[in-house]
């Protein structure tokens, strides 16, 4: 009996097929790589901001201390964000006249606070503390990276939850003491980790019971 159809069209079925399947296999590698992507996870990326404040130039060469204007985060679960009336203790004299510090003069004005956009913003049903991280050694650097050399901030980790139980399950190579927290540019010592584990019972730190549900999701 004559083929319908030649040798050839089989041959052509079997490869559409194949492509059909690499490009279902390859849009689903896509699709998971892009929901771990930077530009998803907004790693690297620094959103726009009111006024073009800059870390590297305050923190970084002026070496104003990060307390200064982010006073809450030794006592607070929230760092939080200065008043302007913070900045003006400077700026009512120094650049008074720029053009960039325009939004800084009418919110002194106003009473209206600068509206900084976050770079950091954990869902809802996250809880984090900033101040038990701090009173217990881990640094700003440890999570934020050298704010001190960012013209604008931009995350450094994607803040996934893995990202929070690596270091809470073994803490200790990432302690440093408590008085070194704001310090960015402190080394560890060759031997880290006998230093953390120092620390870890020096604050008597579980690390058994630091990945409990309950301690993030409350
Ligand atoms: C002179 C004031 C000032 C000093 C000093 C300062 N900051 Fe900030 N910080 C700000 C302002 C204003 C913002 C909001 C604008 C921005 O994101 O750049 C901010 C934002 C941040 C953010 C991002 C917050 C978010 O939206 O998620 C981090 C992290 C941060 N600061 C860490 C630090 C660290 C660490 C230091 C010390 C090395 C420091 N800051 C010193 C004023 C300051
Ligand atoms: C301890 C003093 C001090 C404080 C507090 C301060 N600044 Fe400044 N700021 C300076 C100095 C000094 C300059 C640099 C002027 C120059 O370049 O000669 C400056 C420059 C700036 C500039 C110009 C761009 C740049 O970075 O070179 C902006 C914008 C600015 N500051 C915003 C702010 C904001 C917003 C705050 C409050 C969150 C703030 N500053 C708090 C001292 C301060
Ligand atoms: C263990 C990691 C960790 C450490 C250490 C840490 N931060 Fe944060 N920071 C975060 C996370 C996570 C957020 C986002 C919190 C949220 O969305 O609720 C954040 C948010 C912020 C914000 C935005 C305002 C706020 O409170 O949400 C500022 C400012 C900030 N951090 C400054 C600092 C400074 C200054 C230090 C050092 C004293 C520091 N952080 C240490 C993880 C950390
Ligand atoms: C670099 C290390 C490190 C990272 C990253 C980190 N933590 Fe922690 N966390 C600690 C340490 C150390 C403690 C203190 C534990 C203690 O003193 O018992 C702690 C304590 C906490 C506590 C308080 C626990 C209690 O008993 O009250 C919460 C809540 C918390 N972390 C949430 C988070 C969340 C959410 C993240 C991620 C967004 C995170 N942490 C990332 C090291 C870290
Ligand atoms: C150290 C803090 C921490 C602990 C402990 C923790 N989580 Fe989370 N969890 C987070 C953070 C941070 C996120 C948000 C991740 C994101 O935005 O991608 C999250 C997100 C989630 C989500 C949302 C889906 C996802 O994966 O993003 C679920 C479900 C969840 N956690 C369940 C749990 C369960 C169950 C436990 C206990 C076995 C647990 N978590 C322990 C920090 C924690």
């Amino acid at each position: 009996m004559a083929q319908i159809f030649p040798p050839v069209a089989d041959t052509c079925v079997k490869l559409a097929g194949i492509a059909v399947a690499v490009l279902v296999v390859g849009g689903l590698m896509v699709a998971g790589g892009a929901v771990r992507s930077d530009w998803l996870t907004r790693v690297g990326v620094a959103p726009d901001q009111p006024v073009p404040f800059s870390h590297k130039h305050h923190a970084g060469e002026l070496g104003i201390d990060c307390r200064y204007c982010h006073d809450d985060v030794e006592r607070s679960a929230s760092a939080g964000f200065p008043p302007t009336k913070t900045c003006m203790t400077c700026h009512s004299q120094l650049w008074t006249n720029a053009e960039a510090l325009a939004p800084v003069r009418s919110s002194f004005t106003t009473g209206e606070p600068l509206a900084w956009n976050r770079v950091h913003d954990l869902p809802d049903y996250v809880y984090f503390n900033h101040s038990i991280h701090v009173a217990h050694g881990v640094g700003c650097v440890e999570c934020h990276g050298r704010i001190d050399r960012m013209n604008r901030v931009a995350k450094v980790h994607a803040l996934y939850m893995s990202w929070c139980l690596d270091c809470h399950r073994d803490p200790a190579p990432h302690l440093r003491p408590p008085e070194r927290v704001f310090d960015l540019d402190w080394q560890p010592p060759a031997d880290a980790r006998a230093l953390g584990s120092e620390l870890v019972a020096r604050f008597g730190i579980e690390p058994a019971n630091l990945d409990s549900c309950y301690v993030c999701h409350r």
